[in-house]
């Protein structure tokens, strides 16, 4: 068992109608002048965009707004929202949607604090000092960034897709309705879902010293989110499901999945990255295409966890040998993936990478990684291109 700190200043405040509370919640936080940041529609089609402004209004919170973020958020939005949030004085940062648009927020933030580029943050080369504080109206259940320490940013000059970590950029607060996930696609529900199990599941595939109480929160966790999600194919509308899934979002990437383990095994997300920044897939189905070539790559380095996750989470007979059960276990993730419509390959991903593409990858991913990745199984350049490969030959 490790030491661990976890530091989750983020107010949720979670249920139906719950955005009815934003202006009270802005106010709190003693913002003059607020920039609404949203995405590329879904917002203003469902209604929320109105309601939101309305409740700033009544509230008397002067704001501006700035749409437009997309899928795998670019860089050059982050510029446009520092240049336009200064020119407005803005002093609080509200995102109305997705991942893609709290990390485009989280950016802006980190923007306004501090002069310099913010790229050079998603670089690594230098790290931030201040942030603007943030606010989030939650539409989708996935990346758990409305209380995460983390930020996503694809620069379009050699699409390159970057995280920063920094305690400075969690939310204040995170409004949660699960009725606002309810106008998804069912493709991005399902995404959300293989988010929200990886991030568990990073945190869980390590080596060294593990706690029962994280590993049993873990394992709850990850049977929840696949039952509720078998539950949202036939009922989309499933309150009780969005609810579990919503929240399972939210505790799967504030920390508390790690805590007492050997800080985790971001090895998936980090070999998806390369592919969303490349091609652009939705997150959680590039996810769900590289996870089982990772995992039969590593699993004999970490049979123990491989064996009882199949156990416990996927519900595999403890009958054969532990190998036979881990690979047991693999399967009926994939078959799992696969019942949700969620890829396993690249072929199913659609997405067709040549050999040089994918030592290109292979090649920024470790350099991303600083050279090697992982704790199940520390991954060189080579074994990231070993995996590519097995994903892109299935
Ligand atoms: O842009 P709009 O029109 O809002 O449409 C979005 C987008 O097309 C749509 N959508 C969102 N809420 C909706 C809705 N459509 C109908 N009804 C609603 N209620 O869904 C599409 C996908 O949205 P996006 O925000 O991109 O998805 P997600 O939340 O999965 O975010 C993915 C991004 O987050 C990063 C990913 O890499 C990716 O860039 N991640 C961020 C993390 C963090 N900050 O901690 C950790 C994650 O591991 C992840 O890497
Ligand atoms: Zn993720």
């Amino acid at each position: 068992m490790f030491d661990f700190q976890l530091y989750t200043p983020t107010h949720v405040v979670f249920g139906r109608n719950a955005e009815a509370r934003v202006g009270e919640l802005v106010k709190a936080q003693d913002a003059k002048k607020v920039l609404i940041h949203y995405g590329s529609g879904s917002v203003v089609r469902s209604g929320l965009l109105d309601r939101v402004r309305d409740a700033l209004y009544v509230a008397g919170i002067a704001y501006t707004e700035l749409g437009g973020v997309v899928p795998n958020p670019r860089l050059s939005l982050v510029y446009k929202g520092i240049e336009l949030a200064k020119a407005e004085g803005v002093d609080f940062i509200l995102a109305v949607g997705g991942g893609s648009v709290i990390d485009s927020a989280k950016a802006i933030a980190f923007g306004l604090a501090e002069e310099g580029d913010v790229w050079d943050l998603y670089e690594h080369t230098r790290s931030a000092k201040a942030c603007l504080p943030i606010g989030v109206v939650l539409t989708l259940a996935a990346t758990g960034s409305e209380m995460s320490m983390g930020s996503v940013i694809t620069k379009e000059e050699g699409w390159e897709k970057r995280a920063y970590d920094d305690d400075l950029c969690r939310p204040r607060f995170a409004i949660m309705n699960p009725e606002l996930t309810m106008t998804l696609p069912a493709y991005q529900t399902a995404c959300g879902c293989v988010d929200i199990m990886m991030h568990t599941m990073e945190r869980y595939f390590t080596s060294g010293g593990n706690m029962e109480i994280t590993d049993s929160i873990a394992e709850a966790l990850l049977r929840t989110v696949i039952k509720s999600a078998k539950v949202l194919v036939e009922k989309p509308m499933d309150y009780d499901a969005r609810a579990e899934i919503m929240w399972a979002g939210s505790l799967a990437h504030n920390g508390l999945t790690g805590c007492g383990n050997n800080g985790g095994d971001f090895s998936s997300h980090m070999l998806e990255h390369e592919m969303g920044g490349l091609y652009d897939v939705a997150h959680g189905a590039g996810l769900a295409a590289i996870w089982g070539s990772w995992a039969r790559y590593v699993y004999k380095d970490c049979l123990h966890r491989f064996r009882r996750f199949a156990v416990n989470v996927m519900g595999v007979a403890a009958n054969g040998t532990d190998e036979q059960i881990a690979l047991q276990g693999i399967e009926a993730t994939e078959a799992f993936f696969r019942s949700i419509h969620m890829p396993t390959s690249f072929a199913e991903l659609g997405i067709q990478p040549t050999e040089a593409e994918m030592q290109d990858m292979a090649k920024k991913c470790s350099a991303a990684a600083g050279g090697c990745q992982g704790s199940a199984k520390v991954l060189y350049e080579a074994d990231m291109l070993a995996i590519y490969q097995m994903a892109a030959a299935l």
